[in-house]
């Protein structure tokens, strides 16, 4: 909680945000090792808002996904305390400037999973949840909804890519002008981090995916955002933003909700495209 409090910055602009002096050559990126991601190439993508009486704005808190013209996903750990209502939140759709922000939709219901532990958190697993929208967002070209995996897919040891506002190293907040960014990561067997986080007690359990390379990962900020795989020509969320043991460092991939896990619940509650 402490974590998104810190990272609930408002958008004021380059004057508060302290960052280290670029290198000579070196080029800001985002994400961990990432990059600008053009308009309109992840047009799913969604950052949740949360009010922040200090500031008096609504700042960003963490990434989701457009499942349906009229939901996101988003991680359970996203959407704490569990007694906060659907009126604490607001998401924007369909801008890749983190403060292009006026345009931001109401939240009505939010569904977090059964099997989320706040006291465990993301560590426990089920680190999911559904956020009802309170009218069907407008679906132009730049705007559209992410295809779900089947139940039975098992995500091969292949390249995918994650994009978000998030953290480009630990603590280390993206710039202005906040444009969202994108990395290709390699899906990691879960049996191979689980060998790699048991050096640090946190079981890697089946509902979870892992993905990521030394300065290749997500971060603090990327939380609830979408991991995407391309398949047969389709991009599928394999993934949701969920945790990792530091950003980008070696032998530590970045942990993920297990998409295809929970389209069975998903479904429960997200209808059918139209
Ligand atoms: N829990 C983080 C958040 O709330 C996401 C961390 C992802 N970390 C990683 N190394 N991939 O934003």
């Amino acid at each position: 909680m402490l974590r998104l409090l810190l990272l609930a910055l408002p958008c004021l602009g380059g004057s508060v945000l302290a960052f280290p002096a670029q290198g000579p050559g070196s080029k800001l990126v985002g994400i961990v090792g990432g990059q600008d991601a053009p308009a309109g190439r992840w047009p799913w993508q969604v950052s949740l808002r949360k009010f922040n009486e200090n500031y008096g704005q609504w700042t960003h808190v963490c990434g989701g996904s457009l499942v349906h013209p009229q939901w996101v996903l988003t991680a359970a750990h996203c959407v704490e305390p569990e007694d906060l209502g659907a009126c604490a939140f607001r998401v924007q759709v369909g801008h890749v400037k983190l403060c292009d922000n006026d345009w931001l939709t109401k939240v009505t219901q939010i569904i977090r999973h059964p099997k989320y532990n706040v006291h465990l958190s993301t560590k426990g697993g089920g680190d999911i949840a559904l956020l009802k929208l309170e009218v069907p967002v407008a679906l132009p070209k730049h705007v559209r909804p992410v295809t779900l995996p089947p139940a039975s897919l098992s995500v091969p040891e292949m390249s995918c890519w994650v994009t978000g506002w998030g953290d480009i190293a630990s603590s280390h907040h993206l710039p202005p002008p906040q444009n969202l960014q994108q990395v290709e990561v390699p899906i990691v067997s879960n049996e191979r981090c689980r060998r790699q986080y048991q050096q640090v007690n946190s079981p890697i359990t089946e509902d979870m995916l892992c993905a990521g390379a030394t300065l290749r990962d997500s971060c603090q900020g990327d939380s609830g955002g979408p991991l995407v795989c391309e398949m047969n020509s389709t991009w599928l969320q394999v993934g949701v933003v969920s945790f990792g043991h530091g950003c980008g460092l070696p032998n530590f991939p970045g942990v993920y909700t297990r998409v295809s896990s929970y389209v069975p619940w998903i479904r429960q509650h997200v209808p059918l495209q139209p």
